[in-house]
């Protein structure tokens, strides 16, 4: 008798699931926390620039320079805007651009404006994301200085960096008469006080050279980064065992870099050895907040001034002695030609700006 054809596929399982050989079982299903990247819409504009986070607040501030607008965001606990309002600071060609918190004054957010060459302090008015700053205090940039970019407050002083004369200008914000400009070259762009000597440093891109100030006897002395090793110092802040800084090279190419003064001005600079890292344009850096435990520095690096360059966020381990790199991670934005601007650390979240593309990037882990 001739089988039902029919029949032949069911035949073939029945023989198969005899001898049936794969198994399957429970595998072992450890996973670490997820990392969450948001990328924050901005209200649009061709430039935004800086962003800090005010204490005691779920508060974030951005800078956008090419209208002089401050947006004000109401962040929840990933760093996702829920409610966000722009303001217009003095007029379109104001150009804000710095934000610092006070110290000096709790709550309270001193501003540069490079195109009206004022500093301001301002009550951010954390409660309402709608109600409108108030400003507390004004200082004029005494001539010949022009241009404040970078503002940070030290004590009762203010130092700035001043992008279009070049200099940099100590100024007390309880007797603005008491003040005092030290010429630089093109052009100071961020000033970082030295945690060890206590000497304010300032990198100058368009020199590729470093300024130190003495602030006791007013002298100032340039150290030329070797072009063997990149150029253009922008980003320098204060960090274990000196100040740091990282370069960002020119339209073609960038060389991965971050520097370190120490004490007696040796520099001594870190090349990033990845795939992605070691040709990285670096722009800003920022330490962990729990840097003594976790040697850990977060690099930006960016689109500014090389189009084809990657912006990332990298994050970079150290030895404990703060001498050698020991692992790098690299965390490309999602959206590219963004020229990433700055990055800034809170205790759950890296927020970056987005220059050209303005958006605030959140990205978040607890066990960062
Ligand atoms: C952005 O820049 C372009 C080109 O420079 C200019 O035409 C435009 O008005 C700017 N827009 C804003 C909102 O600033
Ligand atoms: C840009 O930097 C690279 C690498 O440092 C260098 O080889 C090149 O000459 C630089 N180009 C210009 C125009 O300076
Ligand atoms: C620092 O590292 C320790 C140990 O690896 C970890 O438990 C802690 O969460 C880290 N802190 C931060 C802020 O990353």
């Amino acid at each position: 008798m001739l089988l039902d054809r029919r029949l032949i596929p069911a035949l073939i399982l029945l023989v198969q699931s005899v001898s049936a050989a794969v198994t399957i079982t429970h595998a072992p299903s450890g996973h670490s926390s997820s990392n969450h990247v948001i990328e924050n819409e901005l209200p649009f504009a061709n430039q935004t620039h800086e962003v800090v986070k005010v204490p005691n607040s779920n508060v974030v501030l951005v800078s956008q320079m090419s209208n002089s607008v401050l947006v004000k965001a109401m962040v929840n606990n990933k760093g996702a805007i829920l409610k966000l309002q722009g303001f217009q600071i003095e007029k379109p060609t104001s150009a804000l651009h710095g934000l610092t918190n006070s110290k000096a004054f709790p709550g309270k957010v001193w501003l540069t404006l490079q195109g009206e060459n004022k500093l301001v302090l301002i009550d951010p008015k954390v409660d309402s994301v709608r109600a409108m700053p108030e400003v507390l205090k004004e200082i004029s940039v005494p001539t010949p200085g022009n241009g404040p970019h970078y503002i940070g407050e030290y004590g009762d002083d203010l130092w700035v960096s001043l992008q279009q004369s070049y200099d940099v200008l100590r100024i007390s914000h309880v007797d603005p008469s008491d003040y005092n400009i030290y010429h630089g070259v093109p052009r100071p762009i961020f000033v970082a006080q030295h945690p060890i000597n206590k000497m304010f440093y300032t990198g100058q891109d368009d020199s590729s050279s470093v300024m130190k100030i003495d602030p006791k006897t007013g002298k100032t002395t340039q150290f030329q980064v070797p072009a063997n090793i990149g150029q253009t110092p922008v980003g320098m802040i204060s960090g274990p065992q000196g100040v740091w800084f990282t370069l960002l090279g020119n339209a073609t190419h960038g060389t991965g870099t971050v520097g370190h003064i120490d004490a007696n001005d040796k520099f001594t600079y870190h090349k990033l050895k990845s795939t992605f890292g070691k040709d990285a344009s670096l722009l800003h850096l920022a330490f962990d907040l729990d840097v003594t435990e976790n040697h850990t520095l977060w690099l930006l690096s960016s689109s500014i001034v090389d189009d084809d360059a990657l912006n990332m966020i990298i994050k970079v381990k150290f030895d404990s002695e703060w001498k050698t790199i020991q692992s790098e991670d690299i965390f490309a934005m999602p959206t590219q030609g963004s020229q990433a601007h700055r990055i800034l650390l809170t205790p759950t979240n890296v927020f970056a700006t987005e220059l050209a593309s303005s958006k605030l990037l959140t990205y978040y882990n607890r066990r960062r």
